[in-house]
């Protein structure tokens, strides 16, 4: 699926997406998967419905949604290249990601977010009513072990 506005695009295309500017976003410029490995990034594309945003065929930002397509989505690495912030394409590619036609009716949608809080509740995000209901096994620092076992 395509969506257009302006000079700029949303696809869900996975063969356009830009693997290596997605991976060095994520790897050296996110705080929440700092020197992830390439192929983790490919792997987690290949199991997600992914949005690529780009400014004619130049990608400028990302996300994607972990889901069963039924009952849950859980949005992950989203961006968008710092020199395109502020502009509303934040906005934008949430609005599509949530009236994506498979991606409907779901019972439980969920996300982390250190401080984008205002953009996600735009679209219907709040904060857990009942946060001692949700567990979760984080592992914070899980890519900075592996790299430093593969530098040895
Ligand atoms: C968060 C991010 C995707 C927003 O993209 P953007 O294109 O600049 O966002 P928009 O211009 O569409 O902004 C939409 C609204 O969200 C709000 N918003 C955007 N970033 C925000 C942030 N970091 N904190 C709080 N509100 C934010 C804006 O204030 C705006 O609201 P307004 O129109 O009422 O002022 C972008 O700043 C980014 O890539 N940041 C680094 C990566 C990141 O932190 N991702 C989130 C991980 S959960």
């Amino acid at each position: 699926m395509e969506w257009k506005r302006e000079k700029f695009r949303i696809s869900t295309k996975k063969k356009e997406l830009n693997i290596e500017y997605i991976h060095h976003f994520i790897s050296e410029k996110s705080y929440w998967a700092e020197r992830v490995p390439r192929e983790i990034v490919k792997k987690s594309i290949q199991g997600s419905v992914c949005f690529g945003l780009y400014d004619g065929k130049k990608q400028i930002g990302f996300a994607r949604v972990i889901t069963d397509k039924a009952t849950f989505g859980y949005l992950a690495d989203v961006f968008v290249d710092e020199r395109y912030r502020g502009k509303g394409l934040g906005e934008w590619l949430m609005q599509v990601i949530m009236l994506h036609p498979k991606l409907q009716g779901f019972r439980n949608w969920m996300l982390s977010t250190k401080d984008a809080h205002g953009l996600y509740a735009k679209v219907g995000f709040k904060p857990l009513e009942t946060p001692e209901r949700i567990m979760r096994i984080n592992v914070p620092d899980i890519y900075k072990k592996a790299s430093r076992k593969d530098t040895k």
